[in-house]
């Protein structure tokens, strides 16, 4: 199987906390790979040493072969140019429109002219079912709307993998299920790779292709859905149960 990245025996702390020890992880060329875990497990750095933002202490990072450990600056920001980013809190600009915030990455990366622009950023609105909001601004929209138009901007450049931090956390369940078959159908639609960090089992039962648990600062299961489910592992049969009896301390 082809990967699009891996994270090679990495270690990640912040000042005296050690966030990974020793973490290994393939990230499947072509496929969803959700990453599961408690807060603060260390979810939306995997998602941050994938693009190069942040650099592990240790180990190594490839994306494509590639080892970016190693990167110069010029060649990270040519590398982030084919990753999307689908952030946490959206993260966009309340000073710009839909319209310019999901046109970033095209104005920023490309040279493409403006008459282009608006007709990719439309159509990529459209996409995510977003019609017709190029002018109003994030803050006259609903929690589920913002969302998907920092998937359009995480999309709009074609890249070959969109990392996805949190997509659903704090949305209703329909707007959940809504999003959930978005980021199914956005992946189809690049034929590319997405990386999906997220509490929301449900919505990874349906999408995931695989999923990696991280606990501890290392990868302690990975699987397909069912393998998964039927893992005999405790650690991981408390996580999805949401049980507060067994190994992990609480
Ligand atoms: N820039 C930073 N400086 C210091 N500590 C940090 C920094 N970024 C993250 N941490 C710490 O590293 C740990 C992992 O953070 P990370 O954001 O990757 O976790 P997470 O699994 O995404 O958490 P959450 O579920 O709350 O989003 C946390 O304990 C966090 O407090
Ligand atoms: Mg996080």
């Amino acid at each position: 199987m082809a990967l699009w990245a891996r994270l090679d025996d990495v270690c990640v702390r912040y000042g005296p906390k050690i966030v990974m020890q020793n973490l290994s992880l393939d990230i499947v060329e072509g496929a969803i790979t959700c990453i599961i875990g408690l807060s603060g497990a260390g979810k939306s750095t995997i998602l941050r040493l994938l693009n190069g933002l942040k650099k592990p202490d240790t180990g190594r990072v490839f994306v494509r072969g590639k080892d970016i450990t190693e990167m110069r600056e010029r060649d990270l920001i040519d590398l982030r140019r084919t990753i999307g980013f689908a952030f946490q809190f959206s993260a966009l600009f309340d000073s710009l429109t839909i319209g310019e915030n999901v046109a970033l990455p095209l104005r920023e990366n490309t040279k493409m002219h403006d008459g282009e622009i608006r007709k990719l950023v439309s159509e990529t609105l459209d996409s995510v079912g977003l019609a017709h909001v190029e002018e109003r601004s994030p803050s006259e929209l609903s929690g589920g709307m913002v969302k998907r138009a920092g998937f359009a901007r995480a999309v709009v450049s074609n890249p070959a993998a969109v990392l996805y931090d949190e997509p659903t956390t704090g949305l209703d369940p329909i707007i959940t299920h809504v999003l959930t078959d978005l980021i199914v159908k956005l992946r189809e639609k690049l034929n590319g790779t997405a990386v999906v960090v997220s509490h929301d089992l449900e919505s990874i039962y349906i999408m995931a292709d695989y999923i990696a648990m991280l606990f501890e600062g290392a990868i302690v299961a990975y699987g397909t859905v069912d393998e998964i489910r039927r893992s005999p592992n405790p650690i991981v049969q408390q996580f999805l149960q949401g049980s507060e009896v067994g190994p992990i301390p609480i």
